[in-house]
């Protein structure tokens, strides 16, 4: 396709660099202060009595860190935790199945909880209420009820919506965390650990740059990291610093704010074929070729968070910001509100 960057770019890394670059413990996780200093908190007292955490919900955007978040409870915790997600959960025998095996304290993480069948989250509630399940095994005629009790564990689970969460379901959790997109300080804290790891040779500019044009999110500056140590190998001196770095972006089409090649077209298209909006998600999904979701979950967040894109009640309009960023003049009969 383009030679920016893509939706696989915010696929989950699991290489064994890609584990070791997940921060294990809280002190070494960065950014998401509000929710760390009460994590601690919960759980430090959850320890002290010697009991489970309480059910923790993570939402937010792709790639913030709530798989690291859900391994780094476990860890202070000192627990172990299994990992599982809603899509891979298809009926409650399969959840049963998982549920036997936790010992007391144990962390469930389930990962895109708002996927879960229906017939499975209904078994997940008195499970996480009550410690039991009720269910029924057997044929037709011949099906009974069995009642299992589970040793208490704490359920974690992560979403990019909360909104797609059952009430039941989310009214469970006792602890709600919202992860923000990281600022641009703590990005870059986020690129020079991850220099340090991969034992690059960073500049303070040169991270900067990097974290600047992140959309605010650790697994893309990982990523952009990665390109622009492999530019600065081949066509510079190896060092990253700023200049090299705004050189391998713009070679990725990736943008001085940020955006990339489907940021950019999502917004070209509103401008160009739309008069700026407003303009249905499904519409504009079908003219840039991306799936609905995709647009929602990875692309929509963060534009509506800069500034360059807004929802109303009519569908999606772009700003006036967006026009000068991708240098269209802003029509006048927008810019007098009719
Ligand atoms: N606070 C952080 N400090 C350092 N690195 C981080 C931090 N948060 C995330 N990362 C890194 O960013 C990458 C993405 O994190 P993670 O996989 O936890 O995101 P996620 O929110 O679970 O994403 P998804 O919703 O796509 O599953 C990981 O490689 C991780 O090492
Ligand atoms: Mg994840």
């Amino acid at each position: 396709m383009s030679g920016g960057l893509q939706a696989d770019d915010l696929e989950q890394d699991t290489s064994l660099l890609g584990r070791t670059l997940r921060p294990q413990y809280l002190s070494q996780y960065i950014g998401q202060d509000k929710i760390k200093e009460q994590l601690d908190i919960f759980v430090q007292a959850a320890k002290l009595r010697e009991e489970s955490l309480d059910h923790v919900l993570l939402f937010g955007p792709p790639g913030l860190g709530k798989t690291t978040m859900a391994f780094v409870i476990a860890n202070e915790l000192g627990v172990a935790m299994k990992q599982t997600s809603g899509p891979a959960i298809e009926k409650a025998g399969d959840l049963v199945a998982i549920l036997n095996e936790l010992e007391a304290g144990d962390v469930l993480f389930i990962d895109e909880i708002h996927r879960l069948p229906m017939s499975v989250e209904e078994v997940l509630y008195s499970a996480m209420e009550d410690f039991y399940i009720d269910i029924m095994i057997g044929g037709a005629d011949a099906s009974r009820s069995v009642h299992l009790e589970l040793p208490p564990f704490t359920l974690i689970g992560a979403t990019t919506r909360a909104g797609m969460l059952s009430n039941p379901l989310r009214a469970r959790f006792g602890i709600n965390a919202h992860m923000a997109y990281y600022d641009e300080a703590d990005l870059t804290e986020i690129v020079a650990r991850t220099a340090d790891i991969f034992e690059v040779e960073i500049t303070g500019d040169g991270a900067h740059e990097i974290a600047r044009r992140s959309r605010g999110t650790p697994r893309i500056a990982n990523r952009l990291l990665k390109r622009v140590r492999d530019f600065a190998q081949i066509k510079g001196t190896g060092v990253v610093d700023d200049g090299i770095t705004r050189q391998a972006l713009k070679m990725l089409g990736v943008d001085a704010s940020g955006l990339d090649y489907v940021d950019q077209k999502i917004l070209k298209t509103m401008i160009e074929m739309y008069q700026g909006g407003p303009v249905g998600l499904g519409t504009l999904a079908v003219n840039i070729s991306e799936e609905r979701d995709t647009l929602e979950d990875m692309y929509e967040p963060y534009l509506i968070q800069s500034g360059f894109l807004i929802r109303t009640r009519q569908g999606r309009c772009a700003t006036a910001k967006a026009y000068a960023h991708l240098g269209y003049d802003y029509p006048e009969h927008l810019s007098n509100g009719l």
